[in-house]
């Protein structure tokens, strides 16, 4: 195995843990290195002490690793360039928030708390070695019936886990992005501090 450490940190204007500063979406993963089912323990174990409203845990995972069936078929739910890419990824999780609780009713935060829990996953993952990539592109359809989900769960996005791999093995439009500036809105924009 090849080890590439492309240093894409985050240019901070305040110090950050170490994981959230090296953390980002590559799209170049080494199509030869597996995550050990212990590393994945742990990062799932992150996912599962992220906070959620009144304590409920909405979310649910299925977890794909390459060269089974179940990643097959998430791939294949995959749109556009997404395909190109996540097929060298050691894992794929379908991320699903259960959006209505046993007795019917709506649970309005399910998503936010799936969103808290994956975000935990990327920075323990991070920690880990390994890199994310989340992403938004597929067709929730085929993922509904390749795994016969539940009609209380919603596909909401599917996160690639892997090790960093060459992005010149990457088509070129793929590659640029792997190499392009890493820009976020200031501050200030974000952030209003009450009187
Ligand atoms: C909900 C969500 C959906 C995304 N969808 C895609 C996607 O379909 N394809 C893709 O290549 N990247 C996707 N991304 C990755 C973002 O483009 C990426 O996180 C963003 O550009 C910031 O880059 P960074 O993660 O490297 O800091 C998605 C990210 C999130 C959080």
């Amino acid at each position: 195995m090849t080890l590439v450490t492309q240093n894409r940190h985050a240019d901070t204007t305040a110090p950050l843990l170490d994981a959230l500063v090296a953390r980002w979406s590559p799209r170049a993963y080494d199509p030869t290195a597996d995550v050990p089912t212990e590393t994945l323990k742990t990062v799932f174990e992150a996912a599962r002490w992220a906070p959620s409203a009144n304590n409920v845990q909405p979310w649910r995972f299925v977890v794909a690793r390459r060269g089974t069936e179940g990643f097959a078929k998430v791939h294949d739910a995959l749109l556009g360039f997404n395909k190109t890419w996540a097929d060298s990824a050691a894992v794929l999780v379908v991320n699903l928030a259960e959006v209505v609780d046993a007795d019917g009713n709506p649970r309005p935060w399910a998503r936010y708390d799936l969103g808290q829990a994956v975000a935990h996953l990327t920075v323990q993952a991070q920690h880990e070695g390994l890199h994310t990539h989340q992403m938004g592109g597929f067709d929730t359809a085929r993922i509904r019936d390749a795994f016969e989900l539940d009609d209380r769960l919603e596909v909401v996005s599917v996160t690639a886990i892997g090790v960093l791999g060459d992005a010149a093995t990457l088509p070129d439009a793929l590659r640029e992005r792997e190499h392009a500036p890493r820009v976020r809105l200031p501050l200030e924009e974000l952030v209003t501090v009450a009187a």
